[in-house]
């Protein structure tokens, strides 16, 4: 089964990808990801992106369509999960000729719906593990340990670079003007399914299953 995660920064999407990915053996697909990690490792699409997500703009449909062709296939056997991905139409369009080239649709778009103002306190709080990337947050979710990746053990975190206010509120104006209008292009396709962003990981998690084991 291969499903779309939709929502404006911060809305959860990494996180419950992660999720579905460790719980199900899905994979996670994200074009954000996929983008920083070809900015670490200075390749022509790094180059190309950096300075783009820096201003929290989109690079083009063009590259991140490519980066998604060329991870289609590992999610052969227990589907994909697209995280960030896609996000206007022509990347719609794309994704949807991508899959059907391999008999493969989109079964669900779960939409995360959330209230902006707090997205921008859980993105400027967030840090990740710096080995395995495992997600944490100043406020909502600590490791255990202080200091120490519950999954790893590693003492090293990380802040992403475009994660202040200026950068998080040109993301959600690109969210508003290009992503969220790709909506109806699913929604007329009966495959919209709104779960409440802003209850705790683990009821979006509980809502997501529901939304994945229900009738279709
Ligand atoms: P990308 O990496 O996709 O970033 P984004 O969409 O801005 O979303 P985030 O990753 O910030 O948020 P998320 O929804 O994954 O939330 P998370 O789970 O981390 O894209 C970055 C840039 O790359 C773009 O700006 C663009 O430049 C470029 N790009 C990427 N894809 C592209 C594409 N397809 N086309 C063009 N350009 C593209 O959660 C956030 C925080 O909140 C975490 O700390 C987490 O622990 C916490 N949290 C999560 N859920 C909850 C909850 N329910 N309650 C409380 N806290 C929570
Ligand atoms: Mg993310």
């Amino acid at each position: 089964m291969d499903i779309v995660l939709l929502g404006p920064p911060g809305a959860g999407k990494g996180t419950q990808a992660a999720r579905l990915q460790a719980n199900r053996g899905m994979v996670q697909l994200s074009t954000g990801d996929m983008l920083r990690q070809a900015v670490a490792a200075g390749t022509p699409v790094g180059l190309q992106a950096k300075a783009v997500m820096e201003a929290g703009e989109l690079v083009s449909d063009a590259i991140v369509s490519a980066l998604i062709g060329e991870r289609l296939d590992d999610a052969i056997d227990s589907g994909a999960i697209f995280d960030g991905f896609p996000r206007t139409q022509a990347q719609a369009e794309a994704l949807d000729l991508l899959l059907s080239e391999r008999d493969r649709h989109v079964a669900y778009v779960i939409e995360l719906a959330v209230d902006e103002d707090a997205l921008v306190q859980r993105i400027c709080g967030r840090f990740t593990c710096a080995v395995c990337s495992a997600p944490y947050h100043d406020e909502f979710k600590l490791p255990k340990v202080d200091g120490v990746c519950d999954v790893c053990g590693s003492t090293e975190f990380k802040r992403r670079p475009d994660d202040n206010e200026t950068t998080v509120r040109t993301r959600m104006a690109e969210y508003r003007a290009k992503t969220a209008p790709i909506l109806p292009y699913y929604e007329q396709r009966g495959l919209v399914r709104r779960v409440d962003g802003m209850a705790s990981v683990d009821e979006v998690a509980a809502q997501i299953d529901a939304i994945l084991d229900g009738p279709a």
